[in-house]
């Protein structure tokens, strides 16, 4: 067993100097935190080498050097860098994901390249990709990759995270090309985020987009299960810790502190974006320095800003201003012996960079957003036994974690101005309180952790998916099938009507049986052998209307009524609904646009078919607390059903009919098929050895599964006919 990771990016990056290529580590949360994880298991990695390397002698150069570390180069073209790069992932993704509405560019030339290249992706993964295999995709650049991955092998492990946030429904719901990427998603075994905001804004628009329906954190597709979760990233912490250690490390931080032994210094670490809020952080910087004088010469802004995408236009216009605004704050306040703002654009090597959040009396991380922000936890881990304040933007997902550092929201650059005021006047104990807190977190909730918990994860629901894949009716159960009714002299079929025989429609009045509905059960019918049931929720008004004519048993209203021998027989004295339910279940319907009541004898429903996925949860909620009262008086029973809410008498369920139907009577062949939740009553009440099917999404109650309700017919006919 293999983990193959598949990213964007590799770890590390090539560039081509003089006519040769050098190698260095890549800048980015994702690349950093996942290539310090130290697993017990073979890894290869896939990704792009982050050049454009046109000749195949260059091609053969870099794959030839990054193949001892199994690392396998998807290589780009220039076009592709730019449509699918630097156009649909980072000019509409990213703005998206990160509420830049405005900046976000659309271009249907970038979204089919976008396409290609996933597939090109794809493509790289067949020929590492083995059964048993781990495959774990990362990030927004490859959405489509995960549905591309399970359609070239549906028995390797999928998982997906998602490193950046992901936003409100309301948001994403503006992308011409929604459904693509949210069903690209669900090709995986396992979805995770950082925090279970985004994953609860994943859901929501999930379910709108695609009408389907999520059970707290899973959602079982036709042929499997995929989990969503919330796993924060974290860092290899002893990696940061230990730095110290290092004498190379050491020296520079002895240093620094040298050189700036009467200042206070503030540290700031990314990547250029405007999502981190560079602009804002030094506004609240020099407003800091305007109302607080006493400061001058004692305290300087070290900005580190790592070059990236800056042939995007969003990006180098934010360089530009950026300069700008450091020029004029130096331009104002730095005199012979001072600068308030030390500037550096250009990535530092690991052990420089970890000399510096030694130093740092304070890190200043403002992002406007920020899927989860590691400076902050790597600042955090690289405190062995030096002071320092974390302040922290609320908008990054680490904030969720890291309670203890100074939070601001960073639109507000007063709050900016006074957290720095305040770390720079906090006593030393408080500072050391904090961080024993932040580091106890930090350092539990490592980057291993991360990755086990996923891979864990992972695996277990893949082995669910396993053994509920195993029970969908392959044509080797449905030879058996076949074998055991030929060879059956007494034979009881029970079917559900709705979702079985007939598909959903939206409203339910129009499922009227089609010419195929009744020819199959005539043909099942005509054979003296079998005794045909239908077993449906339904009254019996319409089941008679409906399928009155064919020579079968029907039951309606999960048995409350039944037609046998032609009669219809019915189990309960006529009762009057209480006013009082009647009126709750009315008002919920004049409260629910597209919903509607379904006043049956035995049984009152009401459908939600047609509401918005988020209303109908809220509704369904506060109908059931509206009704627990009346319907315990009243001995009834309330059920969620597929899209709705009945209430119903209890002793009548499809079990209950099952019972009936075996009484007196044995059979030798026991055919039952349902795709609700009453169907599992149905499914429980039958002996051993039945045959029972769930159709549509999985069962744990049915032996077997049939994946479309449009395959339902032709097998009874194929039954029927021996074929
Ligand atoms: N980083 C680096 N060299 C630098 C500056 C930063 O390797 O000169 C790394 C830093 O250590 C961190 C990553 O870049 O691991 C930035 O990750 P973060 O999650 O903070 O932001 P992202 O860039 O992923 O948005
Ligand atoms: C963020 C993204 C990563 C990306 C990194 C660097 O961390 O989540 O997917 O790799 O930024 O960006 P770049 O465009 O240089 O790869």
């Amino acid at each position: 067993m293999k983990l193959i990771i598949i990213s964007n990016r590799l770890p590390v990056k090539a560039t081509k100097i003089k006519g040769s290529y050098r190698f260095a580590r890549s800048e980015g949360g994702l690349t950093t935190g996942l290539d310090s994880l130290d697993m017990n298991i073979e890894r290869h990695w896939i990704g792009w080498p982050g050049v454009d390397a046109k000749s195949d002698e260059d091609q053969e150069t870099i794959s030839r050097h990054l193949k001892e570390k199994n690392f396998h180069p998807v290589f780009l073209s220039k076009k592709e860098i730019k449509e699918y790069y630097e156009g649909y992932s980072n000019s509409k993704l990213w703005p998206l994901c990160h509420y830049f509405f405005t900046l976000i560019q659309h271009e249907n030339s970038h979204w089919e390249s976008y396409k290609r290249v996933n597939a090109m992706f794809a493509d790289a993964a067949k020929k590492v990709m083995e059964p048993g295999d781990i495959v774990w995709v990362q990030d927004y650049q490859l959405m489509l990759l995960p549905k591309m991955l399970r359609d070239i092998n549906p028995n390797v492990s999928i998982g997906y995270f998602h490193h950046i946030p992901f936003p409100s429904y309301e948001l994403f719901r503006v992308l011409p090309e929604r459904a693509e990427l949210l069903s690209g998603l669900l090709g995986a075994d396992l979805v995770a985020f950082h925090t279970y905001e985004y994953m609860r804004h994943f859901i929501s628009a999930a379910e709108r987009v695609l009408d389907i329906n999520f059970e707290l954190d899973e959602v079982r597709l036709r042929e499997r299960v995929v989990r969503v979760d919330a796993l924060p990233m974290g860092i290899n912490y002893n990696l940061y810790y230990d730095a110290i250690l290092n004498p190379k490390v050491a020296r520079i931080a002895y240093k620094l502190k040298k050189d700036y032994r009467d200042h206070k210094i503030i540290l700031s670490v990314d990547r250029l974006d405007y999502s981190k809020g560079i602009l804002h952080r030094l506004k609240g910087f020099a407003q800091f320095l305007e109302n607080n004088p006493e400061y001058w010469n004692r305290v300087s802004l070290f900005m580190i800003i790592v070059p990236s995408r800056d042939s995007v236009e969003s990006y180098s216009g934010l360089k530009t201003k950026i300069d700008e605004t450091i020029g004029s704050i130096n331009g104002i306040y730095s005199n012979m012996n001072w600068t308030p703002v030390h500037y550096f654009y250009h990535g530092f090597s690991f052990e420089e960079l970890c000399a510096m959040y030694h130093v740092a009396d304070i890190a200043l991380v403002t992002p406007l957003r920020d899927g989860m922000n590691l400076v902050a936890k790597e600042y955090i881990a690289a405190k062995r036994d030096t002071n320092g304040v974390l302040i922290l933007s609320e908008m990054a997902g680490a904030s969720i974690e890291l309670i203890d550092a100074l939070i601001i929201n960073p639109n507000d650059t007063t709050q900016i101005e006074e957290a720095i005021l305040k770390a720079l006047k906090m006593p030393d104990a408080e500072q050391q309180e904090r961080m024993k807190w932040l580091q106890k977190r930090v350092s539990k909730q490592t980057v291993n952790k991360w990755a086990g918990d996923f891979i864990r994860d992972l695996k277990a629901i893949r082995e669910r998916n396993m053994s509920l894949f195993s029970k969908v009716l392959s044509s080797d159960y449905e030879e058996e099938i076949k074998r055991s009714y030929r060879n059956s002299k007494e034979r009881l079929i029970l079917l559900d009507y709705d979702g079985t025989l007939s598909p959903f429609k939206p409203k339910p009045e129009d499922a009227v049986p089609t010419d195929e509905i009744l020819e199959t059960l005539r043909l099942l019918a005509s054979d003296s052998r079998n005794r045909v049931v239908i077993s449906s929720g339904r009254d019996h008004n319409t089941l008679e209307r409906w399928l009155g004519g064919l020579n079968i048993g029907l039951a309606a209203e999960h048995g409350a009524f039944y037609k046998d021998n032609s009669e219809w027989n019915k189990n309960t004295p006529p009762k009057e609904w209480e006013e009082d339910i009647l009126g709750i279940l009315q008002q919920f319907v004049e409260r629910t646009p597209r919903s509607s009541l379904e006043v049956k004898e035995t049984a009152l429903v009401w459908h939600y078919r047609k509401v918005d996925a988020w209303l109908a949860s809220i509704r369904v909620q506060q109908l059931i607390e509206s009704l627990i009262t009346p319907c315990t008086r009243e001995h009834l029973q309330i059920m969620k059903g597929n899209k709705i809410v009945e209430i119903k008498y209890p002793e009548f369920t499809k079990g209950s009919e099952v019972n009936r139907l075996l009484k007196n009577r044995s059979y030798d062949f026991i055919l039952a098929m349902g795709d609700d939740v009453t169907d599992e009553d149905m499914f429980n009440a039958l002996p051993a050895g039945s045959y029972t099917i769930k159709i549509g999404t999985l069962s744990e109650n049915a032996r077997f599964n049939l994946l479309n309700q449009s395959d339902t017919l032709p097998f009874l006919r194929r039954v029927a006919l021996g074929e």
